[in-house]
């Protein structure tokens, strides 16, 4: 092997070295080898691709839909998904305006790409997806975190008014609800007061609403909906159809907007492959309930979950869609979140996430994906139990 050109290493983009490899990505790693672990630390959904999906990716392959598909996307894959977004959220998108993305991943990278310039400001409200923080402090952006805690996890307008006060470079909000981690989701009347806010102001709006089917119990307002020329709103299938692996986003922007964030997708992927397009096209349009079965399991573990965790002495809120659980240790417990998680998972083979990754809000939470078995919540739940039995002591 041949030495590394220190030089070199250190001419790289510097921007790299502000960006943190996954804490969440290698602790799940790390306590994959302990023996009979129940892992409820990565967000993805337990159950399968519907069948239908996966018949319409097998066709695709059949009909020779081996060749380079259109950069945007396939028409058909367009119009399902505007069709998708328009039926559900009261939205009003031509297939024109929808790009469609490798995971929703990569519509927030060429989303932000085209609408920023190095050193633009970005409201991030925190507690928030990490991957954010990577991806904005990546491209050279200034991430403004605003801590939304004091506001039950939820960015107000007020918060957004005080930090445009204090900065003059913002040029976008970040926004993302329901919440990962915080299963939280934003009421009408908060996206109301947000978009009055913001409306005619030089600011975007990146609206990440990949939990939207999973909204419990009331209706998801998009901001789509209530500032549609200042948003660029971002949705897929890994979440809602359970199709983490197919790698399909959805970007959604007014014209002009989309064709500039076409343009980056264009030269970093080229296109999204031609089988998952298919496959998206089917989940968009005969799929387009699909996330309503899973919902309602989701809904079970959520209120089984809570149950039993506030029982035990967690405190925590009950979640209002996504897949997360979002829980403040029990008082008594004199131990910080990382040494929980840590200890938890090599005692009693449970692994959970310390929350202090998602940024400022986030201390002395833990994360449980719910997206796992009732059986393997429920034996969670007791090997949990055990836990603080022996901490008891
Ligand atoms: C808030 C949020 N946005 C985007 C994604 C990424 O979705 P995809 O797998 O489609 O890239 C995730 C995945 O965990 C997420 O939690």
């Amino acid at each position: 092997m041949s030495d590394i050109n220190t030089t070199l290493l250190q001419n790289m983009r510097r921007e790299l070295a502000n960006i943190k490899p996954s804490a969440i990505r290698s602790f799940n790693k790390e306590v994959s080898s302990i023996p009979g672990i129940i892992k409820l630390t990565l967000g993805e959904p337990d159950f399968d691709t519907p069948q239908h999906i996966k018949d319409a990716a097998k066709a695709s392959i059949d009909n020779n839909h081996t060749h380079y598909p259109p950069t945007p996307g396939t028409d058909g894959l367009r119009a399902a998904a505007a069709n998708f977004l328009n039926t559900k959220y009261n939205l009003n998108y031509k297939p024109t305006q929808i790009l469609a993305t490798v995971g929703a991943t990569e519509a927030i990278w060429s989303s932000l790409y085209a609408i920023t310039n190095p050193g633009d400001q970005v409201i991030v409200p925190t507690p928030i997806w990490p991957m954010y923080l990577s991806i904005v402090n990546g491209m050279g952006l200034k991430p403004i975190l605003v801590n939304t805690e004091p506001n039950d996890f939820v960015l107000s307008a007020q918060m957004i008014e005080d930090t445009l006060a204090q900065h003059d470079h913002v040029k976008v909000v970040l926004l993302n609800f329901p919440s990962n981690p915080t299963g939280k989701t934003y009421s009408r009347e908060a996206i109301e007061e947000i978009a009055a806010v913001l409306r005619d102001k030089e600011i975007f709006v990146v609206s990440d609403e990949i939990y939207s089917e999973l909204t419990y119990g009331k209706t998801h307002t998009s901001v789509a909906e209530i500032l549609p020329e200042q948003t660029i709103l971002l949705n897929g299938v890994s979440k809602s159809h359970a199709m983490t692996g197919w790698r399909l986003g959805i970007v959604a922007a007014p014209e002009g907007i989309i064709d500039k964030i076409i343009t980056v997708h264009q030269f970093t992927v080229t296109t999204v492959p031609y089988t998952t397009q298919d496959a998206g096209e089917e989940a968009f349009s005969n799929g387009i309930d699909d996330a309503l079965p899973m919902r309602e399991e989701y809904i079970k573990r959520a209120n089984f979950v809570h149950e039993a965790m506030t029982k035990m002495g967690f405190r925590a809120d009950k979640p209002e869609g996504a897949f997360y659980y979002f829980a403040k240790l029990p008082e008594w417990l004199d131990e910080d979140t990382a040494t929980f998680a840590h200890n938890l998972a090599y005692e009693q083979a449970v692994a959970l996430v310390d929350a202090t990754p998602f940024g400022p809000g986030a201390e002395g939470y833990i994360r449980i994906s719910y997206a796992s078995s009732m059986e393997d919540l429920q034996e969670a739940m007791k090997r949990i139990q055990k836990y603080l039995d022996s901490r008891r002591k």
